[in-house]
């Protein structure tokens, strides 16, 4: 089955008088269960690209399909819906709410989605034990590693259970160590609860866990090939 399909994308961003590329006729099809790393230099387009996969942005014309549904389409609430359910971010900068514990952190995502409270209490401490971090659920992330607040982004991402998790440069702001951790845990949770991953990244070591590596340029697409080396 197809996770992600985009048809002729195009997406122009105004700036003054000045139109500025994001997305130039991107067509691509990503099945369930692939794991495949976006690559190319700053401004190339992979940012813009995984915010159409994942409904945070309209593109101006083209279409997406997720799960063999148009978003493209979809009304706010709608998209909202999707994104809750189907679809996990991991971002650069973590994104987690300063003045909540790691545990509350993931509790909040589930309460969005009206999970009743007992049941939020077990799952986020079983998704903060599948990513290491059992002991750390009473912490803020201040308290916490960069690493550790990147797996804290991680569990909440995994704790509605989705089909596909678009991660935009997660390893941006880690140390190689701890960047190629996490990157093993993405292989396992592609690996044992089926996770398509979209991972955008412009890191030469985090691209050898690719098993598809697509370039961007210009806001086009420029090479797409399937990799039989990549660490997993
Ligand atoms: N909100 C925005 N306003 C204006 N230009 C933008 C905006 N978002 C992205 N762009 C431009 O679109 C192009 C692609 O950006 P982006 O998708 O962020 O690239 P990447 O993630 O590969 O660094 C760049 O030229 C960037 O400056
Ligand atoms: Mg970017």
């Amino acid at each position: 089955m197809t996770a992600i399909s985009c048809k002729a994308l195009c997406r122009t961003f105004q700036q003054g008088e000045v139109k500025i590329t994001g997305l130039d006729q991107v067509t691509i099809d990503i099945d369930d269960g692939e794991f495949v790393c976006l690559s190319g230099p700053s401004g190339s387009g992979k940012t813009t690209l995984l915010n159409a996969m994942g409904g945070l942005d309209t593109p101006d014309s083209g279409q997406i399909t997720v799960n063999s549904q148009r978003i493209d389409h979809l009304s706010k609430g709608e998209m909202a819906d999707m994104r809750l359910h189907k679809i996990g971010f991991v971002f650069q900068a973590y994104n987690l709410i300063p003045v909540l514990t790691a545990q509350e952190n993931i509790e909040f995502v589930m309460q969005v989605q009206g999970v009743p409270a007992t049941k939020r209490h077990i799952k986020s401490l079983e998704v903060l034990k599948e990513v290491g971090l059992e002991g750390a659920a009473d912490r803020l992330p201040s308290q916490l590693s960069g690493g550790q607040q990147q797996r804290v982004a991680v569990a909440r991402a995994i704790v509605s259970k989705p089909t596909l998790i678009l991660a935009d440069e997660p390893t941006a702001n880690l140390d190689t160590k701890t960047a190629s951790q996490l990157m093993d845990l993405f292989v396992e949770l592609n690996r044992h609860h089926k996770i398509t991953f979209v991972i955008s990244t412009h890191d030469q070591r985090i691209m050898t866990y690719a098993r598809r590596l697509i370039k961007m340029q210009d806001g086009k697409i420029i090479s797409d090939e399937k990799l039989s080396s990549a660490i997993q």
